[in-house]
């Protein structure tokens, strides 16, 4: 494994973290006091209500509840647990979440084995955070309190229009002329040089440690949780020789295609408006963040990566593009596109006019001028791309076709499920602009899927997604299909109150012998049972831990590390017990729904989702009867369906005494 393969490794590798140091902290958590750091929640009956984090509001619709230890915004939909909560509210990992927590009860956290070159990269770039944090605070300092920097530094930032307060706030520096003002006093702080050299702060020349950076101004990079993984290091007096700006050199931490620059800062505003805008440079970014935009991050001028655009998608679906008109960087974010619209991004342009770039023109017109210019100037990018090649290609039919050819292949790159009707809606606009039919530049863009599903289904390693996504496609919802979703969706209903009953009752007491859990797998809970095989993993998840010896509690699941899992438990211990009465008009059918009836609960729960499948049996079984012609195939079938009718009864006649008893 080469070096750069171990080091992504690692970044994707969840770090290990002892199962019993999550039960401690788990145990500990106290939704009403973390969130209560975030958000100001005043208590209202049982629960606590609060203005919504997530989206701009006057009247509180926020809610939290103690007793459920969830949240739900009754504005904005959004709802979970404490880590989801952390999660999204500070853009981290559930491992930084947990390190959060930690920190906050004074666990120790205890990490499981990780193999030895883990642990050494690990170390590495523990190591390069500090180095890195060292540099920032000395850069600034030179910036803010040498006569040196203030002179030549801070001068040249406030001469752009920089205040001191933003400079403050991105944390900006300067390094000092000196060949190594910085080398020494890292040095004479203990730092070991080929950590230095590997930072690319200080290189080495004829035996000598010389700073990297001289007589630059310091953009720090901070990474997502606000530590500096990086720098980018401009320079103030123009000098054709050097380079305009010099950057860390890929390290441990500092990995270019995964880094956008201002993410740090713009995270919450992209949350808050749904939209992240995406500019050039460093001062691109500080100047919008001056005028008040500050949902706004820089690319450092080159086409986005995947990572890139996934850590775009990870705060919002919608990505606008400001960038200078002129500029090679515009085709540099085209190349970008079809991987942006796989990932199920809207992507806009904004051009800014007359060789400004944002920088320059927020300088120049104001923020709201600005904020207006935007607004007016959003053009949808697919559709602008069709459009500067159709004026570039003027009445030449046969380069008109080749953009009809180009145009449907980038809609077909929409082909996730979510995104069918934005793909439809593509194909309606762009038949328009280009006058042609809509049914011939759908059956384009169709073939185009097919190509892509059968290369890949040779075997093509290049798209290792398409395969599922696109046949996963979905035709648009019918009135019966809304009604289909509809009466799955009931239906599952009672598959989650099976699932809710043992990941609540699990570990109560059934009889002396034994607890809920053991009669509940003794009961032959298999997967058939299910339409959401989500809901039946729930189970086996419960089993595993319980056969383990765990005795597995609502937290293990609501705190789960998988958000699939966690997000799915919370939507069932969410749901409403009313429902359950449904049922009983339905199938004539008592339930019991208080929690001190936890027993006829688990019967009457199971018992339904047996009694569903009998019923199910027994449609189907009618159904051959109907077709069937031979007279003994035919008896056999009524045979069968008096023997389910049977098994109905009891299972009936069981729920009723569990209830009258
Ligand atoms: P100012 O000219 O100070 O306003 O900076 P800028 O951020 O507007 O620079 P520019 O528009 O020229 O470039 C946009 C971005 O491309 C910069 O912020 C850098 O990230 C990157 N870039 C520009 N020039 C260089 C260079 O010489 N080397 C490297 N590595 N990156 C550069
Ligand atoms: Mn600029």
């Amino acid at each position: 494994m080469s070096i750069c393969t171990a080091r992504m490794d690692c970044l994707l590798l969840p770090v290990m973290i002892s199962q019993q140091s999550i039960q401690q902290i788990l145990n500990r958590i106290d939704i009403i006091e973390i969130l209560g750091e975030f958000i100001k929640l005043k208590k209202r009956g049982t629960n606590y209500l609060g203005l919504c984090p997530f989206h701009n509001e006057k009247s509180p619709s926020f809610t939290v509840s103690p007793a459920k230890e969830i949240y739900k915004c009754f504005g904005c939909g959004k709802s979970g647990n404490t880590i989801g909560f952390l999660m999204e509210h500070e853009k981290i990992s559930y491992v930084e979440a947990l390190r959060w927590l930690a920190a906050k009860y004074h666990v120790e956290l205890e990490e499981t084995e990780v193999s030895p070159e883990v642990k050494a990269i690990q170390q590495v770039a523990d190591s390069l955070y500090i180095v890195n944090s060292f540099a920032q605070k000395y850069f600034s300092k030179a910036l803010l309190e040498t006569e040196h920097g203030m002179d030549i530094g801070l001068s040249y930032l406030k001469q752009r229009g920089f205040q001191e307060e933003i400079i403050r706030k991105f944390q900006l520096g300067f390094s000092p002329e000196e060949k190594n003002a910085f080398a020494r006093e890292a040095i004479a702080n203990q730092f070991n040089p080929e950590l230095l050299l590997k930072s690319g702060l200080v290189v080495s020349r004829y035996d000598e440690y010389l700073d990297n950076y001289r007589g630059r101004i310091i953009f720090p990079i901070h990474n997502n949780t606000g530590k500096v993984s990086g720098f980018g290091a401009r320079i103030i007096k123009t000098n054709d020789k050097a380079p305009k700006y010099i950057n860390t050199p890929e390290n441990e931490i500092y990995v270019k295609s995964r880094i956008l620059y201002g993410s740090y800062f713009a995270r919450q505003a992209i949350d808050k408006n749904d939209e992240c805008l995406l500019v050039e440079g460093y001062t691109d970014v500080i100047s919008l963040h001056q005028a008040g935009i500050e949902n706004v991050v820089a690319s450092g001028g080159t086409s986005l990566t995947q990572d890139q655009l996934r850590l775009v998608k990870k705060y919002t679906s919608n990505l606008t593009i400001i960038y200078d008109g002129d500029t090679a960087g515009v085709k540099a974010a085209l190349r970008g596109l079809d991987m942006a619209l796989e990932e199920g991004l809207n992507v806009k342009l904004v051009l800014i006019p007359d060789k400004e770039d944002p920088d320059s023109y927020v300088n120049k017109v104001g923020a709201a001028a600005f904020r207006d210019f935007v607004a007016v100037n959003k053009k949808d990018f697919i559709l602008f791309q069709l459009e500067v090649s159709l004026k570039d290609a003027g009445a030449d039919s046969s380069r008109k076709a080749a953009i009809v050819n180009q145009i449907a292949e980038t809609i077909s790159r929409i082909n996730k499920t979510e995104d069918f009707t934005k793909q439809q809606d593509y194909i309606r606009r762009c038949s328009e602009i280009m006058k042609i039919e809509e049914t011939g530049l759908n059956a384009l863009v169709n073939k185009f899927i097919r190509e892509r599903v059968a290369k890949s289904a040779q075997g093509s390693f290049k798209e290792p997604f398409t395969v599922q996504e696109a046949t996963d496609q979905m035709p648009p919802e019918t009135g019966e299909d809304a009604d289909m979703l509809l009466l799955l969706f009931k239906d599952e209903m009672q598959e989650r109150a099976v699932v809710k009953a043992l990941i609540e009752f699990g570990v109560k007491e059934w009889n002396e012998e034994k607890k809920v859990a053991d009669y509940f797998f003794e009961e032959m809970i298999e997967e058939d049972l299910f339409d959401n095989k989500q809901l039946y993993d729930l189970i086996l998840m419960y089993k595993k831990w319980y056969d383990e010896g765990i005795e597995p509690t609502p937290r293990n699941f609501l705190y789960h590390e998988d958000q699939q899992v966690s997000r799915l438990s919370v939507s069932i211990m969410d749901f409403p017990y009313e429902l359950s009465f449904k049922w009983k008009e339905e199938y004539e059918m008592p339930v019991a729904t208080r929690e001190d009836m936890y027993k006829e609960e688990i019967i009457s729960t199971l018992g339904y989702l047996k009694l569903r499948k009998i019923k199910r049996m027994i449609a189907q079984n009618q159904q051959d009867l109907e077709k069937e012609t031979i007279a003994e195939k035919q008896l056999v079938l009524i045979q069968t369906h008096q023997h389910l009718k049977q098994l109905e009864r009891e299972l009936l006649k069981q729920a009723g005494t569990v209830i009258m008893r």
